[in-house]
């Protein structure tokens, strides 16, 4: 790649100032009341993928928030790498825990970004990563170095699962056709220790709601008598984990892909210390499944989750009541050979046969998706260990991740093709969090490494044909 540095120096204020601007429109997919900010991002992005020299761009509509599409077809004869990311974003509640405001993009240096961060909700996740893609494509077209064919699929569902997009693809397969799937909305070791994700977890996502008594009652007067809905919640939930933290759902461990030793020690390798861990986190002590590993818990594992839980009185003061309602949200992060639709089979059978006859139970089944691996012998993972390989001082690792993007892995069912995840980002950054950040150097250095992925696709594609 003739000088991408050189284009990344002159082009830096721009690529930022440009980068703010996309980052102040609040895309957040899963408030229908930014709808028309949801729509106007799409534009932007649209506009964006124009600007940077690629054609055919559409904005094409499915059930929900629009597709952007967009390309650059130099050759049929050429692989196409199909890049995916996308511009929605999480809520940024708590707002008032955020040194300045989410919507408000801001630069400031942090321990472990000292050139620079820039503070603002999907700053990593997905807009500061997905728009490196747009900034990578610019510079290859400017400088006339594209290899390869690219096309774009950038979304704005993904923070809510992609309800829309499993359809969208199937009936789009043709439009989208691709040799190998790019996506940067992961994460990396360290700025020193680069790695590439090889794997996602997937997920079943259910919601409980637990009914009493008819009405809330006073619980000086019913109080010990009839079944509390929060109690009685709180009791089945407990029993979702045993004693060594393992979660007791018949049959929920049954298709587990388990590691072999050899994978296992492989692992273990990844720079981690459980210290620095904790003490980033302010916790005691680290929890989980026993027999294994932190890493291994965070990524190679299946989890529950309870992600949020309300009910009764929960207002200033106190308020003696007894709820007729209780609910709660519980996620289930998931491994390869699990299969998300009999995961929320078993867990709703459980989950009614824990409940007593004092109240009702309903559970109800949200967005689920499979868990995804890379096979590190694919054309796809070696371009991206070249790339890497090639832009920092270090070679990057292989580690699988324990996030979802559930509709990665209908990708290889659709497109038969590999996705590859080249984040940039730092468990660090916040994502979902307040203060979410994403470091001035991942953001350049994607910037620079992606398009010596598209040389080595292509070179690799090409001596294997
Ligand atoms: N980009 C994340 C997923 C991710 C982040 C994977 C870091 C690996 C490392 C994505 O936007 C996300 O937040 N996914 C959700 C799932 C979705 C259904 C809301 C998740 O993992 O919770
Ligand atoms: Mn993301
Ligand atoms: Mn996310």
């Amino acid at each position: 790649m003739k000088n991408i540095n050189q284009y990344i120096s002159k082009h830096k204020e721009r690529f930022l100032n440009e980068l703010i601007e996309l980052l102040k429109i609040p895309s957040i997919s899963a408030d229908s009341n930014y709808r028309p900010q949801v729509l106007q991002t799409a534009n932007h992005v649209s506009n964006a993928l124009a600007e940077a020299g690629c054609e055919n761009i559409q904005i094409l509509q499915t059930k929900g928030n629009p597709v952007v599409y967009a390309d650059k077809v130099i050759d049929p004869n050429l692989p196409t790498v199909l890049v995916y990311g996308h511009y929605d974003v999480q809520p940024a509640d708590p707002i008032e825990l955020w040194d300045t405001p989410a919507f408000e993009p801001t630069i400031k240096k942090t321990k472990i970004h000292p050139e620079g961060a820039i503070f603002a909700r999907g700053a990593c996740d997905d807009k500061g990563q997905m728009f490196m893609h747009i900034k990578a494509i610019e510079f290859l077209i400017a400088t006339n170095q594209l290899p390869c064919n690219v096309k774009f699929m950038i979304e704005g569902e993904e923070e809510i699962g992609s309800p829309s997009l499993a359809p969208f693809i199937k009936e789009h397969a043709e439009l989208f056709k691709n040799d190998v799937i790019l996506i940067s909305d992961t994460g990396m070791i360290s700025n020193d220790q680069p790695s590439i994700t090889t794997g996602l977890r997937g997920l079943s996502y259910v919601e409980i709601e637990v009914t009493g008594p008819n009405r809330d009652l006073h619980s000086g007067f019913y109080g010990g008598a009839v079944a509390n809905p929060i109690n009685i919640l709180s009791q089945m939930i407990a029993k979702l984990h045993d004693e060594n933290n393992h979660i007791t759902i018949p049959g929920f461990y049954d298709d587990v892909y388990e590691l072999s030793e050899e994978e296992r020690a492989e692992m273990a390798k990844a720079p981690f210390e459980q210290k620095d861990y904790n003490k980033a986190l302010n916790i005691e002590e680290e929890w989980g499944e026993k027999s294994y590993s932190t890493i291994e818990r965070s990524t190679v594992r299946p989890t529950l989750d309870v992600n949020g839980i309300w009910g009764g009185y929960i207002g200033e003061g106190a308020k003696t009541v007894l709820p007729s309602k209780a609910f709660a949200k519980i996620s289930m992060r998931l491994v390869p050979g699990q299969d998300p639709d009999k995961i929320t089979q078993l867990f709703t059978d459980y989950f009614m046969s824990l409940a007593p006859k004092s109240v009702k139970v309903v559970v109800k089944p949200h967005h689920g998706g499979k868990a995804y691996r890379t096979p590190l012998e694919s054309t796809g993972y070696q371009a991206a260990y070249k790339a890497y390989a090639e832009t920092f001082t270090n070679a990057p690792i292989p580690q699988p991740s324990g996030g979802s993007i559930p509709i990665v892995s209908l990708f290889s069912d659709v497109f038969n093709s590999h996705t590859i995840l080249m984040g940039f980002g730092l468990n660090s950054d916040a994502i979902h969090s307040p203060n979410e950040h994403y470091g001035l150097f991942n953001f350049y250095k994607g910037i620079e490494t992606i398009p010596y992925f598209y040389q080595y696709f292509t070179q690799i594609h090409q001596q294997n044909a």
